[in-house]
């Protein structure tokens, strides 16, 4: 069989059962299969696959039927510009949650005392390790994504340290200068909307807080009141409908409260400083 036959298939089988972009996503899984690249597949489409790539590429193809995400099959997520690795246990970063990183970058890019509350993957701490090449302490109350963070802590070599604990119960010092999250913040009562691919892949504990989604905002605001010296910076990204609860949820013991809205003009992110 050769590779462009390979894709034609694969793309078929994918489409048949109902996989979105099942051409794009043949091609990943293909390329992820064989080990080849874009370019090597574009220039060589007639080449043979060997009998493992094969074999291979047939486990993935059924694995993405079965609705598994794409990326936990690949292992991997970019984000902000660096691959991380995922896996069943982890959330897979999103790309709105750059939104966050470039915010940080504007709003307090000398912040040095930095905390990342559910860490996950270790996106978002590891991005903001390198890229304000600063030490970032970072939290997670599962120790599978406590793994996961390890490793990409450790293939990029960022100066994180991770703790396993619920929110920052674990930090004592009360002299950090930026709190970060993206903590669960998916309504329960939404479960039966959301598409297979999150529902039946991603952990729970990463998405879902309450029957409202707004479960962990007052702890969490709580634990960064306790642990951001005055004037310290909180940002974490919201839901869809969150911003008014949580700006009444901001209303004490805060100053300068503003949300960041993504490209579809959503507000994503509550910004706030520790008055
Ligand atoms: C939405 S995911 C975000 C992961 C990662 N920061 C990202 O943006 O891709 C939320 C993370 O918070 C963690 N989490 C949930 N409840 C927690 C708690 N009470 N304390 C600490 N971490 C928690 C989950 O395990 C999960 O890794």
């Amino acid at each position: 069989m050769d590779l462009r036959t390979a894709l034609k298939q694969g793309a078929k089988l994918l489409e048949d059962g109902g996989i979105a972009s099942p051409r794009l996503t043949a091609e990943v899984l293909l390329l992820h299969a064989t080990g080849k690249d874009r370019s090597y597949f574009l220039a060589h489409p007639e080449s043979e696959l060997t009998e493992l790539s094969w074999i291979h590429y047939g486990r993935y193809l059924h694995q993405r039927l079965k609705r598994m995400p794409t990326q936990y099959i690949t292992k991997k997520q970019e984000f902000w510009g660096r691959e991380f690795r995922v896996e069943p246990g982890v959330l897979i970063p999103r790309p709105e949650t750059e939104h966050l990183i470039e915010t940080v970058l504007a709003e307090c890019p000398a912040a040095k005392r930095i905390v990342d509350v559910g860490v996950g993957s270790g996106a978002i701490a590891v991005t903001l390790a390198l890229e304000l090449n600063t030490a970032v302490v970072a939290t997670d109350i599962s120790a599978d994504a406590l793994q996961i963070a390890r490793s990409n802590v450790e293939a990029y070599k960022a100066a994180v340290s991770l703790i396993h604990c619920d929110l920052a119960s674990a930090i004592a010092d009360q002299s950090m200068e930026l709190l970060v999250s993206n903590p669960p913040y998916v309504p329960e009562l939404d479960r039966s909307g959301i598409e297979p691919e999150v529902k039946d892949w991603e952990p729970m504990q990463a998405l879902f807080a309450g029957a409202d989604g707004l479960a962990i905002y007052p702890r969490l605001f709580a634990d960064a009141r306790r642990i951001l010296q005055p004037g310290g910076m909180f940002m974490a990204e919201i839901g869809i409908h969150q911003m008014e609860a949580v700006s009444i949820m901001l209303a004490a013991g805060w100053t300068g409260v503003h949300f960041v809205n993504d490209l579809a003009g959503i507000p994503r992110l509550a910004v706030a400083t520790r008055s």
